[in-house]
């Protein structure tokens, strides 16, 4: 049977740490606050000169070299981000000519936290009609030089960081669906009747000019939040996410053994885990050092479950993720 699954994995952040109380140099906020309502401690911030096809790039030789091949035996990229390097074309159009991988397919996935669910079910599903053999799937962002650092901006600008994940996903001969390593299903939706519940306004199409001066002074090139609106579905969305993928394999949610969430809050996490009956061990977290890398957050969290000896091979994986769109999934595998 032919199936895909994840044969390297690797991930690039910024050296430079932005604490909480550096945050509070820029803005009215503090660690308190920050620790207490979202469970992040410090993010990274990448330089100036960098670009998000830059994290990309690293990310993606890590896990290159992960799974033991070279640039050149690759067919496919994907490239999830919600913060490209330009407006178009496309950040893996980017990073394909800075690995040299001119001539293969590059797409980009525009699923914001989503993304990198979305981003992998692509790679599964070409993988297994045959139409690629082996798909380079990566998820970066760079929200620092998009962010209002101001008082003005407090409430989303906290809880952003950059970084980068990539996956190495694979053809594979499935002899025994219960033993062998492949991704078993993703569960993807979308329902953009929220979509202005958390959005970035301006610049677009959908203006009679694309950015204007007043946009700018208006602070519309800056991401919007209704916070509360979208912690509730966020909950509500993953935790039925996470029900769908277990059942559409037949197995119980318990029968997981390391669930990688999305990292957008603790708070959400644990409620998740709370609603779903999951043990608290199960779940690894990476937001405390983060914060939300968007579509980074689940190769990151996969990566350094496997750095610190909590994702093993052979594990039960469930991946779920929910963010602006609103877009949500999951992704059942065995690692
Ligand atoms: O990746 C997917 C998308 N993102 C999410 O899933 C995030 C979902 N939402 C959340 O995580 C939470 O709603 C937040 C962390 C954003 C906010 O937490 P909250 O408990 O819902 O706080 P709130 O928005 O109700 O704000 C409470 C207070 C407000 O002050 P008043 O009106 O009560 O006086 C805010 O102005 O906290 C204030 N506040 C802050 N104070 C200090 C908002 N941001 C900050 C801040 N520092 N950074």
């Amino acid at each position: 049977m032919r199936r895909s699954r994840i044969s390297g994995l690797g991930i690039h952040v910024p050296d430079r740490v932005v604490t909480n109380d550096e945050l509070g140099t820029f803005m009215d906020t503090s660690d308190e606050w920050i620790i207490q309502r979202t469970g992040i401690r410090e993010r990274r911030w990448a330089d100036p000169e960098t670009a998000t096809s830059d994290l990309g790039v690293a990310a993606a030789r890590a896990a290159l070299s992960d799974a033991g091949v070279e640039a050149s035996d690759v067919d496919m990229i994907v490239f999830a981000t919600l913060s490209p390097d330009h407006y178009f074309p496309g950040a893996a159009c980017f990073l394909q000519a800075k690995m040299g991988m001119g001539g293969i397919p590059a797409i980009d996935v525009r699923q914001q936290c989503t993304g990198f669910v979305y981003a992998l079910s692509l790679a599964d599903a070409y993988v297994r009609i045959g139409m690629a053999s082996r798909v380079l799937v990566v998820g970066a962002e760079i929200h620092s030089a998009g962010l209002d650092v101001t008082t003005r901006g407090r409430d989303v600008a906290v809880l952003f960081g950059d970084g980068a994940g990539a996956a190495v996903v694979e053809a594979t001969d499935v002899a025994d669906p219960a033993t062998d390593p492949h991704i078993w299903s993703s569960h993807l939706h979308a329902d953009g009747t929220g979509a202005e519940e958390l959005w970035l306004p301006a610049p677009g199409m959908a203006y009679e000019r694309f950015m204007t001066k007043d946009q700018i002074d208006a602070g519309l090139q800056y991401p919007v939040m209704n916070g509360r609106t979208v912690f509730v579905n966020a909950v509500k969305r993953m935790s039925e996410a996470v029900v769908e993928a277990a059942a559409a394999n037949d197995i119980e949610v318990a029968d997981v053994d390391l669930f990688l969430f999305h990292q957008a809050n603790l708070r959400i996490n644990q409620s998740v885990a709370g609603h779903l009956g999951i043990d608290d061990t199960k779940v690894f977290n990476t937001i405390e050092r983060y914060g939300n890398t968007t579509a980074a957050t689940i190769p990151i969290g996969m990566f350094e479950a496997r750095a610190a000896g909590a994702l093993e091979p052979g594990m039960v994986v469930m991946l779920a993720a929910f963010g602006s769109g609103f877009t949500w999934g999951a992704t059942l595998l065995r690692f």
